[in-house]
């Protein structure tokens, strides 16, 4: 059951959720009304379209909700973001309080998903203590599977070679690099887009990190010990029925940038 409801008094029966909605299960008789209910896929634009507030669904009430219109930021300012965020490889040893973790997730799972299938599970590493035993047991078994001669041919074994390398004469960690906290997106592999949803997800928690100053990295390294270790997927918590879709480092960067690392032009195919 969606729950759909009009409060009759506040509709002015201007059909804009009928209008709106993707799955065009609104029909506009004398007041809106539902003509499939299993068609609904939960989207909410029937409920975020309506001027006067008057439609509430799926446990969603509009009473009191407060409009985020006059509260964005400047396309200049969302571009300057952009233009200014770094990949970050260097971190200062502190957590994240969870609270900011928490509130840069709620604020990531608000990027669209295919179908709004909205599934996208992050597992989050919250603490450093957590990162320096992953770090630990991730390099031990990238160790074995290099003495034992079983490193995958090619860019991805000369990758892991080269971090085992540094692992053993350093003891230098150039997966995790040290950062304190790590995200991974991954989505049931049932749902409509879940490598696209995955990913976007993560981009989505990437820029809401660096509005905060904080630094990210895509750690493509990561998904390559992943690929040769799978065993750790599991000790993740990761459902075996999921496609992992990438990795991501962040915390609070060791390192400032002066100024924007130039990217472009942009290379464009223009039709018309
Ligand atoms: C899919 C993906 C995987 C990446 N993997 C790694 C990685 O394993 N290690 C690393 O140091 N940087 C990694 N990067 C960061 C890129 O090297 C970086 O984005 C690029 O050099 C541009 O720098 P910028 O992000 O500061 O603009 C990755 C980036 C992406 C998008």
């Amino acid at each position: 059951m969606i729950q759909f409801k009009i409060d009759e008094t506040l509709c002015i029966r201007c059909g804009e959720c009928a209008t709106d909605c993707p799955a065009g299960i609104i029909a506009m008789n004398d007041t809106p009304e539902i003509t499939n209910e299993q068609g609904c896929f939960k989207c909410l634009h029937c409920y975020a379209v309506c001027p006067t507030g008057a439609l509430s669904i799926l446990g969603n009430h509009p009473y009191g909700e407060v409009s985020l219109a006059g509260q964005l930021p400047h396309a200049e300012k969302v571009s300057n973001l952009i233009r200014w965020r770094r990949s970050v490889r260097r971190y200062k040893d502190e957590n994240l309080t969870p609270e900011l973790i928490d509130e840069l997730l709620q604020t990531a799972c608000h990027a669209p998903t295919g179908v709004n299938a909205s599934e996208v599970l992050f597992t989050i590493v919250r603490d450093k203590a957590f990162m320096e035993k992953l770090s630990k047991e991730m390099m031990a078994r990238l160790a074995s599977v290099e003495a034992a001669g079983n490193l995958p041919e090619g860019f991805l074994g000369q990758y892991l070679a080269l971090v085992v390398e540094v692992w053993k004469t350093e003891r230098r960690d150039i997966i995790l690099k040290g950062a304190p906290h790590l995200l991974l997106t991954s989505a049931p592999k049932n749902v409509p887009c879940p490598v696209q949803d995955t990913h976007i997800a993560l981009a989505t928690f990437e820029l809401a990190a660096a509005s905060h100053g904080l630094g990210t990295l895509w750690d493509g390294l990561f998904m390559m010990a992943l690929a040769v270790c799978p065993d750790l997927v599991e000790q993740l918590g990761i459902p075996s029925d999921h496609t992992i879709g990438y990795a991501m480092l962040f915390g609070k960067p060791a390192v400032e940038y002066h100024r924007v690392a130039k990217r472009g032009p942009a290379k464009v195919n223009y039709l018309g």
